[in-house]
């Protein structure tokens, strides 16, 4: 009896020793990066610091060839811009079958809020103010992208934008730095989690660095920004990502005083390698290598190659400039076989994290399940329904009570938008059907109420967007009319809105209109729209307008005629049913702007964190303002109402005079005053009234999201330490904390009342 046992348990410990070991064997299959670079030629090395362009591309062609030929041949860093999963696996059976040393390709893509399942756009996620949800988001944009073979992901956008007519606001977290930074690492943290499991795709902080700041909000344009400022407002969402371990950052496309940022070593080297110890690599955006020429900073491509990876740029994307001069700048001995070993290192490296090596094909079998999985949209609805900002909402005008009414008419050329909801980057990847607002509508109240809809005139850009060229982008403009064609179209809609008892508006501007080289000097409703919403309204029947757009618009007229205003931002997959559950109740708005919004497009740029002034606007004459328009916003920074009503009280400091280094608790009370179960965002901004450097009247530095059901009473608490009381003094040229009198304000916006001091001592 007694052998027979150990005879069955022998072949058990080898087959269990082959379970541990050979996954292990496996693991190690490859050879190490360091031993990789060892048996890399030059030219091999120089295409994993290329990015390649995965369709065609001339810019590249032109400069370094075919891109397959390259990665036939030699391999490549990586490929960008392809989506399809079954071209990704045969690029990559390329890399891994043909070349010589079968190094796996990195696949790059612009999964900005999500692949298949597409949340609500950036600024709208910031809107919600729930680091969580978005990390959430993220994680779902991650997963669904790395079964469809993206492993790299150029997001999260994390630029500063204090001026709407920059088209690019919709792609980050707003103005503030603060609440940027908390929206970065929440979506570092998304997409790589802790460490890169086979679910998970590197992160890309974007666009490297001062790239909002673009002069007079057009894109592109060069930024100037102060040394100050540049620490102080547009690098702390930087410096979150790095230090929530981003493995990639991407150098903007403009000059940043003087000095292109994709030849910026200040940038590349000082601020991101010396200063914060980044150990990843950092991309250009795309062609900005050769545009350094263009810029007139870079004599040729030669030089443009030269400046660009001197200053600290590892991979060029897809200018071919580094593939076609790199080489001959080694043999030159102008950069050292060294520098390029140190450049091609971390790209090795993130290609082994990523578990590429052993797995560098998708399947496809397992996509659909993936992309289909009824959690994600689920997530992507409650995104809708926590980053939906209600601006307006006069004598309970929402949520609408389907008890009261028989018809609703859904009037406006967003009203049946599906792929414009997602927004402009919803086009690069594999999105999803957007649920419409009129379909939203639909689906939450079945037949019980007559729905009907009117699109109003068409709407377009003034001047066709580059996008809407491209063979495989989807989303186009509105086509143009005639004029009798926009008369029977404003007639309609009017003539619906009178027969029916309520009116829901939806406004704004397409995806084309927001996005990359997508600025525009006027932020007014469009195309006619203004004009119809005041005649809609004039028909005395309810009118609730939504808007969807990628930056504030000028909404003055709205804003004091238009009884409930809802903003929706580029909802995503989910927006229709998402924007549907608020407009009926069944989910109650929450979200609070992340940026002030303005009155019109001649205030810009505005920001909540200004200085003070010589002669500040409430000052009794000779103001900083203009004669015609006040310099506050429309509505400020942090602003967003429910359907229930919140009180603040007992704002409280754990001490009021603190040596320098230490911190305090900052706490204060928050009620539910109103009759529903609500979500309102608790902040705190503080304000240093002297020191070496005039301070900003208010800073934020504390939020927190609180669900409170009605008559319930909860206190937040934060932290005022070091980290948040420090600034970068221009005087001194360091970070400092100084032993001044401080104030705080505790409340639901920037504009909150509640205030106590504190000192700081040395
Ligand atoms: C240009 C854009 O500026 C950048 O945000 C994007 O990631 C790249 N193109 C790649 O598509």
């Amino acid at each position: 009896m007694s052998s027979q046992p150990a005879k069955h348990f022998f072949p058990f410990l080898v087959f269990a020793a082959m379970q541990v070991f050979v996954p292990l064997l496996a693991a190690q299959s490859h050879p190490s990066a360091q031993d990789l670079l060892k048996q890399m030629t030059l030219e091999e090395k120089i295409a994993q610091l290329s990015q390649l362009p995965g369709k065609p591309f001339s810019v590249f062609e032109k400069e370094a060839g075919k891109p397959e030929d390259i990665v036939r041949k030699y391999g490549a860093g990586s490929v960008l811009w392809v989506s399809d999963p079954a071209e990704i696996n045969r690029w990559q059976h390329i890399a891994v079958d043909e070349s010589r040393l079968h190094i796996p390709v990195l696949f790059g893509l612009d999964v900005i809020h999500g692949y298949h399942t597409i949340f609500p756009a950036p600024i709208a996620m910031a809107s919600s103010w729930d680091p969580a949800m978005v990390e959430g988001a993220q994680t779902i944009a991650a997963r669904e992208a790395r079964a469809a073979g993206i492993a790299w992901t150029f997001a999260p956008m994390v630029d500063i934008a204090r001026d709407a007519r920059w088209g690019r606001m919709v792609e980050g977290a707003g103005e503030d730095p603060y609440l940027g930074a908390a929206m970065a690492r929440a979506q570092v943290l998304g997409f790589q989690g802790t460490t890169l499991g086979p679910d998970r795709a590197l992160a890309c902080a974007k666009h490297f660095a001062g790239y909002g700041a673009a002069d007079g909000g057009r894109d592109y344009d060069s930024s100037y920004i102060p040394e100050e400022e540049m620490w102080n407002v547009y690098l702390p969402p930087f410096k979150a990502a790095a230090d929530a371990g981003a493995a990639t950052f991407m150098s903007a496309y403009m000059d940043l005083n003087d000095v292109p940022a994709s030849g910026n070593r200040w940038l590349l080297h000082d601020v991101l390698r010396d200063a914060w110890n980044f150990q990843g690599f950092v991309v250009s955006d795309a062609e900005a290598v050769h545009s350094l020429i263009t810029h007139g900073y870079a004599r040729d491509g030669e030089d443009a190659a030269y400046k660009a990876f001197s200053s600290g740029l590892n991979m060029d994307m897809a200018s071919g400039a580094y593939w076609k001069y790199l080489p001959a700048e080694v043999k030159a001995g102008r950069i050292s076989m060294q520098q390029i070993d140190d450049a091609v290192l971390p790209i090795l490296e993130a290609k082994i994290r990523l578990g590429l090596f052993e797995h560098p094909f998708l399947d496809e079998s397992r996509l659909p399940q993936v992309l289909n999985a009824p959690e994600h949209m689920e997530a992507a609805r409650k995104a809708v329904q926590r980053s939906v900002v209600l601006l307006r909402n006069e004598h309970h005008a929402l949520p609408l009570d389907k008890s009261r009414i028989q018809s609703i008419a859904v009037i406006g050329p967003l009203a049946d938008a599906d792929l414009d909801l997602n927004g402009m980057w919803g086009a690069m990847t594999k999105p999803a059907p957007a649920v419409s607002i009129v379909q939203g509508i639909k689906n939450k109240i079945g037949n019980s109420l007559r729905v009907e809809f009117a699109h109003g005139p068409n709407i377009q850009r003034d001047i066709p967007s580059f996008f809407e060229n491209l063979p495989d982008i989807p989303m186009k403009e509105q086509p143009a009319q005639r004029d009798e064609e926009k008369r029977k179209a404003f007639d309609d809609a009017v003539a619906l809105a009178k027969r029916s008892d309520v009116t829901v508006m939806v406004l704004g501007e397409i995806a084309l209109m927001s996005g990359e080289a997508a600025s525009r000097s006027s932020l007014k409703l469009s195309g006619g729209q203004e004009e119809l919403l005041e005649a809609v309204v004039a028909t005395g029947k309810p009118v609730v307008l939504v808007l969807i757009n990628g930056r504030p618009l000028d909404i003055q007229w709205a804003s004091a005629h238009v009884p409930a205003i809802l903003e929706a931002w580029y909802p995503g997959s989910q927006g229709g049913n998402g924007i549907a559950d608020i407009l009926f109740g069944d989910a109650n708005p929450g979200g609070h702007l992340p940026v002030s919004w303005p009155h019109n497009s001649s205030q810009l740029p505005i920001y909540y964190n200004h200085n003070r002034t010589h002669r500040p606007e409430d000052a009794p004459d000779f103001t900083s303002r203009y004669w015609d328009s006040s310099s506050f916003p429309l509505y400020p920074f942090g602003y967003g109402l429910s359907y229930t009503t919140f009180s603040f009280d007992n704002l409280r400091l754990s001490n009021t005079a603190a040596k320098v280094g230490a911190s305090l608790d900052v706490s204060v009370d928050v009620t539910n005053t109103g009759s529903r179960a609500g979500d309102t965002v608790v902040q705190v901004y503080i304000h240093q009234r002297a020191g070496s450097a005039s301070r900003p009247v208010r800073q934020l530095k504390g939020f927190e999201r609180v669900n409170l059901v009605p008559g319930a009473r909860q206190t937040v608490h934060f932290k005022l330490g070091p980290e948040e009381l420090q600034f970068w003094s221009p005087t001194l040229k360091k970070w400092v904390v100084e032993p001044e009198q401080f104030d705080v304000w505790a409340g639901e916006d920037s504009t909150a009342k509640l205030h106590a001091e504190f000192r700081l001592t040395e």
